[in-house]
């Protein structure tokens, strides 16, 4: 299968027709088939994002119906960012290279291994390993070294789902990671994660730079990341937009979906991320898109992809997870300081991490709120004690 690519003139004729078709006042009947169960092609569901006579919470209210019936079932990773830091140059991220003000770290093998320990006791199952991206040179054979090595200790700790999130690699480093982890790792799910942020190139070229020596302003190098990782023997992807970068949310809607498809038919499971922009160190704070529209975003890609699952993060507050649990697929806690877990809790100074995380409370907690409310959460075994006394 050839690797995924857009046109973006394209999207955007198509946007535009959503556009004409919502004041041409479709949605409501549009809502009625999604509502129905008819099966709605990409330019439909985003016909119903743009409706402003469909309300929010009808669409929520139908996301909800689709469930399977009862409590929530959700699963749970949380990040451990070995490093913070970066060449990259994006501009609404406390890690990019020229940020003068950030803290720089970088976790030891042995300290990163502690920390597995501490998210393993602490009953977590699941862990995202982050870390910047790196021009071509020592800096990034290095960084990825140290990820395969967390990786295998994840594994060997018998973490059940690993996500690697450092930026996209090339077929040579895709091998040197499967190389360093054990073979037959399958038991575990090994998700590879590269949000796109904004699949509009300008806007891209905007926040993530045009310098060719830094790898992660190559917006195509980027697009066509998960297919080198399904080549190399990924089963998983998680793609996902940073919100708040194109006010166009309905090209990025669409944009997405193609993607989507594009993984599904290459057979991987797919998780779909969803972060709002939030204040980090030594950037200009850009507000992220809406509570409603990052509902209807959630509702209709809830629908749209059943067999996908939707990731959101403490980024959210409370309320906003409380909205958005029943119909998501993954509620993800932590922090993006670097190694900044103790046993009950952790490290959120800004100076240091990649962002502002709007739910500092502990990981527990803010999980023991959704079992007591009667969701199950794959990747996540508290121990007794913390279940009964939350630390
Ligand atoms: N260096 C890697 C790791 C990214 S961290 C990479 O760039 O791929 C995971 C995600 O955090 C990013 O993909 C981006 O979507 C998000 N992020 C970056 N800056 C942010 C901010 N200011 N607020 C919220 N999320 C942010
Ligand atoms: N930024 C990464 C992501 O969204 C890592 C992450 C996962 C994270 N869950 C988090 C960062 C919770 C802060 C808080 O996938
Ligand atoms: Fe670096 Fe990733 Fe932040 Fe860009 S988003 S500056 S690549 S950590």
């Amino acid at each position: 299968m050839p690797a995924f690519s857009l046109d973006p003139e394209n999207l955007a004729a198509r946007r535009e027709r959503a556009m004409q078709r919502a004041l041409a006042r479709e949605g409501p009947r549009l809502a009625a088939d999604f509502s129905a169960g008819k099966p709605l092609d990409d330019d439909d569901l985003v016909t119903l994002f743009l409706s402003a006579d469909v309300p929010t919470a009808d669409l929520l209210e139908v996301a909800r119906a689709k469930q399977a019936p009862g409590a929530p079932k959700l699963e749970t990773f949380s990040p451990l960012y070995i490093s913070n830091e970066c060449d990259g140059e994006c501009l609404m991220c406390g890690m990019r290279r020229i940020n003068g003000e950030l803290q720089r770290i970088t976790a030891s093998a042995s300290a990163t291994d502690e920390q597995l320990d501490i998210l393993y006791r602490r009953g977590l199952r699941g862990v995202a390993l982050l870390t910047g991206e790196y021009r071509r040179g020592p800096m990034r054979d290095e960084m990825l070294k140290r990820t395969t090595a967390a990786a295998r200790s994840a594994l060997e700790r018998d973490f059940a789902h690993i996500l690697i999130n450092i930026g996209s690699l090339e077929a040579e480093e895709y091998e040197v990671f499967f190389g360093g982890i054990p073979p037959r790792s399958d038991a575990a799910l090994l998700t590879m994660c590269t949000f796109q942020e904004t699949y509009d190139p300008k806007v891209y070229e905007r926040f993530m730079g045009s310098n060719r020596e830094n790898p992660r302003s190559d917006f195509k190098r980027r697009l066509e990341n998960f297919d080198r990782a399904a080549d190399a023997g990924f089963r998983s992807a998680n793609p996902g937009l940073l919100l708040g970068l194109n006010r166009d949310l309905a090209f990025e809607l669409l944009a997405l979906c193609a993607h989507v498809r594009h993984l599904l038919a290459r057979d991987m499971r797919v998780y779909i991320s969803l972060p709002r922009l939030r204040k980090a160190s030594g950037t200009a704070y850009h507000a992220g898109v809406s509570d409603d529209d990052l509902t209807r975003v959630v509702s209709l890609l809830s629908v749209a992809f059943p067999e996908a699952k939707v990731v959101i993060s403490t980024r959210e507050a409370p309320e906003m997870q409380r909205l958005l649990v029943p119909v998501i697929g993954v509620l993800t806690a932590g922090s993006p300081g670097v190694a900044p877990y103790t046993e009950g809790g952790a490290r959120f100074e800004i100076e240091e991490s990649q962002f502002e995380v709007t739910d500092q409370r502990s990981i527990e907690v803010i999980l023991a709120e959704h079992l007591a409310a009667g969701a199950t959460i794959d990747g996540y075994e508290p121990a007794a004690s913390s279940f009964a006394n939350p630390a």
